[in-house]
């Protein structure tokens, strides 16, 4: 990998979330393009074992044990990373989750903590970093995770769904509102991806085998880190206030209603003589 293309050689970021899956994916194509790494975590064993692989990468790295959803360890984690490292460039958040209910069952709690641990956590932690940066002059990129889940009715979802797509309008918000200080915020869109939390089992593989995901498969976790990474770095340069959905062509393929297109014998026969 040609690192210099993304300019992140000697920057710092944090990625919160980061002890697993999509996290640590993100946090090790970081190290590998030259970024120092702070790994933010719940699980102490989990930030410790990521933060490891930043530092075997080369990287500087710093392991921080906090719950993002409050707010005074949501602040208290900024600060760390940013005074471990020396400064923060690039903010990745990853915490999230679904619950499962019906608008007719849901209870409001459910319905608080959802946008609690999806949507309203961003918003402390992403000012926070934007403060810092605002207060030094220092240009900045942040990504959060959102869900094609925010991007379309969500039942049996509905608060998950609607803190997803509050993620959405939230990063174009602050796109806006943080580009005079050349700070670009975006989110990614995952479709299903196989993670620890998620991890492949019959039934979904079945679904995905029965389902209008274009490419028949659920996505990586490092799929996602790759596209975290492309959006915190220079080559997303004039990309500000975007939501990159890395689905597997399954949102192309439910708007315009056309079911997965079997692979076609003619022109795999032909393939060859091309
Ligand atoms: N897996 C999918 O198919 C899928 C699809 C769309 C969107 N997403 C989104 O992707 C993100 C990652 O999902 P996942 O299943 O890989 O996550 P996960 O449950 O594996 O969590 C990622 C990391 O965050 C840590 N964490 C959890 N709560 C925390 C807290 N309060 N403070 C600090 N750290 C905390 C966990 O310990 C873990 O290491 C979520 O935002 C999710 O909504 C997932």
């Amino acid at each position: 990998m040609d690192s210099s293309l993304f300019q992140l050689e000697g920057k710092a970021a944090l990625v919160v979330g980061g002890g697993q899956g999509m996290g640590e994916s993100t946090a090790r194509f970081l190290a590998r393009a030259g970024c120092g790494v702070a790994v933010a975590d719940v699980v102490k064993e989990r930030a410790d074992r990521v933060a490891n692989a930043v530092a075997d990468l080369g990287q500087p790295s710093a392991a921080i044990v906090g719950d993002a959803l409050d707010d005074s360890e949501a602040k208290e984690i900024v600060e760390r990373a940013d005074r471990d490292l020396g400064g923060l460039d690039v903010l990745v958040t990853i915490v999230g989750q679904a619950s499962f209910n019906s608008l007719l069952d849901m209870r409001p709690e459910h319905w608080d903590y959802d946008q609690r641990r999806n949507l309203r956590y961003f918003f402390v932690i992403a000012r926070e970093a934007a403060r810092l940066l605002i207060a030094r002059d220092r240009p900045g990129a942040m990504v959060c995770i959102s869900s094609v889940t925010g991007l379309q009715s969500a039942p049996n979802f509905a608060s998950y769904g609607v803190a997803k797509a509050g993620l959405i309008n939230l990063v174009r918000t602050m796109a806006v509102e943080w580009a005079p200080y050349n700070i670009r915020v975006n989110a990614v869109a995952p479709g299903t991806i196989t993670t620890p939390r998620l991890p492949d089992t019959p039934e979904r593989l079945e679904r995905v085998r029965q389902g209008n995901i274009p490419a028949k498969r659920r996505g990586t976790t490092d799929e996602i880190g790759k596209a975290a990474l492309f959006l915190v770095s220079d080559l997303a340069s004039y990309v500000t206030g975007h939501t990159l959905v890395v689905d597997g062509g399954w949102m192309a393929a439910m708007l315009t209603g056309v079911p997965p297109i079997p692979r076609s014998g003619a022109l795999d026969a032909s393939a060859g003589e091309r």
